[in-house]
């Protein structure tokens, strides 16, 4: 009896304690997390499994903003002969000009299921039923008793398409989700649900789910981002509490939404890029500028995600505690996911080894100091009897204990915008219940370079097209360049330089898209700082060109 109490005790106050020391205020990294809660291997393998699901289907059946799918995917996908129905669907087109709802999907930016499994593939996508590949990564649909509902999962803004090489955990090159809930939010006022039940025969649940959503749009502050291929999460966010009292569940009311507080964040830009998954295992703090110090960055993001989505949060708080499981399998399948390599898209003879060693010694002068050490294949003791391929390899990588952030001159505005909603963060329940900590910073943090190559364009808020752009002095980088999809690996990437193709190997039909163009002289797309004291010492160059490509070169290998 007294062992079972003992027994009792134990578990109920240590399983608690143990998960938040994970996720403590300077916790010191000494190696790095890829298996976070530390299991057994079938064990890691079987939630790794299960947390990729998750993060391709969303699991918040709470969210208020769930959209009935019958009728959306009947609306976008019909011929338009009935009157009312060609009003909405005219109202709609005002707006944007899809045909039917794949084109939404590819609008959206998301990425159809690739047809087999893909070799290359650094993290293999779980298993699934027809039914469920045959939307794209991260739509997702599913039963509630108000009938099927449609949303959108992790996987829309973090997955990417890599020379058709579908990779979870990596950016989404041109997400347009904020777009979207944009549009939705201006276009929910003109369907009102009588005109909706007439034009598209929705049966009561379904009327009850969008007028929820709508309820729920109104406590959503959206703003577009500057250039496609940024996410305005941080605004949406602080918008969106700004419509919310100040109070710990930033309660919803009608006259909260009608006079929201004023947020700088309205103005000031603060767009980034979806951030790679495979960096967190080295961290001990979150996001581009580390400004989140404590609390699981998972469990963050649903917070974050819900109140961009204007959920009620005393609902959240429940679903959060009763989905422990599904926070840690995603968590789990965040910390384990990797980076893809080089040489499996290119083949190992791809990569001129004698120039990347030439390459590491220049990094460990100008570039260590800040983004960690890489021990490679070539360095191991048992280097003679390794194959091409082992050389390569990351043997050991070796970053910071404790995750820094420096101020290497670039665009400040995504770090500024912190300062204008973390007391609105920090002040929730749920931040608190979590353990989240928001401490603005002056600075980003210099991310572990794990997969370089495929992370192009750089900095946070992508202004830099490739890695000889990164690595010219602020002046001289290209002041605009057109963007494309990575689908061909000769004519969409440039191999040496490492990004995209730049001037006259710029593809033709990339200029002929204004979305696609990448103007830094705007406001938050500085293409400016990380050069002096880097690779310029009081102005002048430290490496000849040469040795800059020899650089690029050992880059590729990380
Ligand atoms: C609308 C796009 C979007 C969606 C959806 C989204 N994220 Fe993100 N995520 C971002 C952006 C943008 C950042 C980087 C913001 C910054 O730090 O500037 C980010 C950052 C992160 C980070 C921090 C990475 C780091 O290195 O510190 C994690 C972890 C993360 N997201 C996980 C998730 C999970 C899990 C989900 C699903 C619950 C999710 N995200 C859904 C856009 C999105
Ligand atoms: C003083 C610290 C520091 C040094 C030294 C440094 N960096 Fe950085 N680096 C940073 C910071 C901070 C960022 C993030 C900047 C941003 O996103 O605005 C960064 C960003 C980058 C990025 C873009 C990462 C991404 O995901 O977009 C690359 C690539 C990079 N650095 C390469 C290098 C190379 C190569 C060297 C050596 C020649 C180097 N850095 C030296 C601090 C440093």
């Amino acid at each position: 009896m007294a062992k079972s109490l003992i027994k009792l005790f134990l578990f109920s106050f240590t399983f608690p304690l143990f998960a938040s020391s994970l996720w403590e205020k300077d916790l010191e990294i000494l190696s790095p997390r890829e298996n976070v809660y530390g299991l057994a291997e079938s064990e890691l393998k079987a939630r790794v499994a299960a947390g990729r699901k998750a993060a391709l289907f969303y699991p918040v059946t709470v969210s208020d903003l769930l959209l009935p799918y019958d009728p959306i995917s009947a609306f976008f996908d019909s011929e338009a002969d009935d009157p009312v129905r060609q009003l909405l669907y005219s109202l709609a087109r005002v707006v944007s000009p899809y045909k039917n709802m794949d084109e939404v999907y590819a609008w959206v930016g998301l990425h159809t299921y690739p047809a087999a499994a893909q070799p290359e593939n650094p993290n293999p996508l779980p298993e699934l039923t027809p039914e469920e590949r045959s939307r794209p990564m991260g739509t997702t649909v599913f039963e509630t008793e108000d009938g099927e509902a449609l949303t959108f999962g992790c996987a829309a803004c973090h997955s990417g398409n890599l020379f058709g090489v579908r990779v979870l955990g990596l950016t989404n090159r041109f997400p347009r989700a904020n777009e979207f809930f944009r549009q939705g939010a201006t276009l929910a006022p003109y369907v009102n649900s009588f005109l909706f039940q007439g034009a598209l025969h929705t049966t009561a649940g379904e009327r009850r789910m969008f007028a929820r959503a709508k309820g729920a749009l109104r406590y959503v502050g959206t703003k577009v981002p500057v250039t496609l291929g940024l996410d305005t999460s941080l605004a949406q966010v602080a918008l969106s509490l700004a419509k919310r009292r100040p109070d710990e569940f930033a309660t919803r009311t009608a006259v909260s939404h009608r006079f929201p507080r004023k947020n700088k964040l309205a103005e000031l830009v603060a767009d980034s890029k979806p951030a790679v998954w495979w960096n967190l295992k080295y961290k001990n703090r979150w996001l581009s500028d580390g400004s989140i110090v404590s609390g699981n960055p998972v469990h963050t993001n649903f917070l974050w995600n819900e109140i961009g989505r204007g959920t009620d949060l005393v609902r959240l708080d429940g679903w959060l505690k009763e989905n422990t499981r599904t926070i840690e399998a995603i968590t789990a399948a965040v910390f384990a996911s990797r980076p893809p390599r080089y040489e499996k898209f290119f083949g190992s003879g791809a990569i001129d080894l004698a120039r990347a060693k030439l390459g590491e010694a220049h990094y460990k002068v100008s570039c260590q100091r800040c983004h960690g050490g890489y021990e490679k294949g070539w360095s191991r003791e048992d280097a003679a009897g390794l194959s091409l391929d082992e050389l390569l390899q990351n043997h050991r990588v070796t970053y910071h204990r404790r995750t820094p952030v420096r101020n290497v001159g670039t665009d400040p505005g995504r770090y500024l915008g912190m300062f204008e909603f973390s007391a609105d963060l920090n002040r929730l329940a749920i931040s608190k219940n979590i353990g989240t900590v928001v401490v603005p910073q002056k600075g980003y943090v210099p991310p572990p370079l794990d997969g370089i190559w495929a992370r192009w364009p750089y900095f946070h808020n992508n202004s830099i097209p490739n890695l000889c752009a990164l690595l010219t002095r602020s002046e001289e980088r290209p002041a605009t360049y057109h963007a494309g999809e990575a689908r061909s690996k000769e004519t969409d990437f440039d191999r040496e330089c490492v990004g995209y193709p730049l001037g006259e190997k710029t593809p033709g039909h990339w200029k002929k898209d204004p979305d696609y163009f990448y103007d830094t002289t705007k406001e938050g797309l500085s293409n400016k700082g990380h050069d002096e004291g880097i690779f310029l010492s009081a102005g002048r160059e430290i490496y000849t060109r040469e040795q800059k490509l020899e650089l690029i070169e050992f880059l590729k290998t990380l």
